[in-house]
């Protein structure tokens, strides 16, 4: 019996370094799952995991910004499914900018995708999850950056604490519903984000290094580290969990 047996599970950014493993372990863990991203088709690694779990995963492309794809998402995992159990809103861009250099654009980009996006997919899951009256797990994927001041992450650093703030306050809208909603905070973690960041770099080998100096534990997380915490938050085994904003940073802010 697995953690997230026959739970059904909502993950977006699904295609991304944390999302794919997320999709690996939860289904690993008996969860029935909606992936969901940007690519037409599922990537070769979700792709291996339809194949190993049958008529557990399905996945729909999806447009976090577009509103009609969040509907997608969320009528997908009901006709598929029948229901929503959990959440976990992964999908994110980075903004790594000097603040004297960044666009309009690309501040309303990061906003509207990791914040505004986040907010009408709960918005959505959190209605399913009311009407269903057995409530539910949402689990947002913030950023350290959310939480401490980094150089050129003012506009990444706004949206990520602000998604922590989603969790924080979306929870006390829930309470009465009994869906638990948490953020996670992880530090750098080995996936394509950190390495686009550094492309434009060309010290970026001693950026590296300094990146896993940072952290107490001498290097980046791997994103199944972040996942068995997601996995944690997801299951019935954190039911005394809820509003919390969670640090999975290799001890990074302790220092
Ligand atoms: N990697 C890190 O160091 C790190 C640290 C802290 C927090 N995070 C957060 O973790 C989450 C997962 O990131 P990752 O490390 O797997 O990076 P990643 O870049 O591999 O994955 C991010 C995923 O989000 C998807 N996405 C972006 N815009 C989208 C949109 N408009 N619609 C649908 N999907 C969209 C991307 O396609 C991608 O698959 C993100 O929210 C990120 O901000 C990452």
């Amino acid at each position: 019996m697995g953690r997230l047996q026959d739970k059904v599970c909502i993950i977006t950014g699904a295609a991304g370094g944390q999302g794919q493993v997320a999709v690996k372990l939860f289904a690993e863990q008996g969860a029935k799952i909606i992936a969901s991203d940007l690519p037409e088709q599922p990537t070769a690694a979700i792709a291996e995991v339809m194949r190993d779990f049958p008529g557990q995963v399905h996945y729909v492309r999806g447009d976090v910004i577009v509103n009609r794809d969040l509907d997608a998402i969320v009528n997908t995992a009901i006709t598929e499914f029948g229901r929503i159990d959990v959440l976990f809103n992964n999908h994110g861009v980075m903004v790594g900018s000097p603040l004297l250099e960044t666009t309009e654009q690309e501040l309303d980009d990061v906003l509207d995708i990791n914040v505004r996006a986040s907010f009408l997919l709960c918005q959505r899951v959190a209605r399913h999850m009311v009407a269903q009256g057995n409530g539910g797990s949402i689990i947002l994927n913030s950023s350290i950056g959310g939480v401490l001041g980094f150089p050129d992450m003012a506009a990444y650093g706004a949206s990520k604490a602000g998604v922590a703030q989603l969790a924080r306050s979306m929870a006390n809208d829930l309470r009465d519903h009994k869906i638990r909603v948490n953020a996670i905070t992880p530090g750098a973690i080995d996936t394509p984000m950190p390495h686009k960041y550094l492309e434009k770099f060309e010290d970026r080998e001693e950026i590296w290094k300094a990146m896993e100096k940072a952290h107490l534990a001498g290097r980046l997380g791997r994103p199944e580290e972040v996942i068995w915490l997601v996995i944690f938050l997801a299951s019935d085994e954190a039911s005394f969990m809820n509003g919390a904003v969670v640090p999975v940073d290799g001890g990074y802010s302790c220092v």
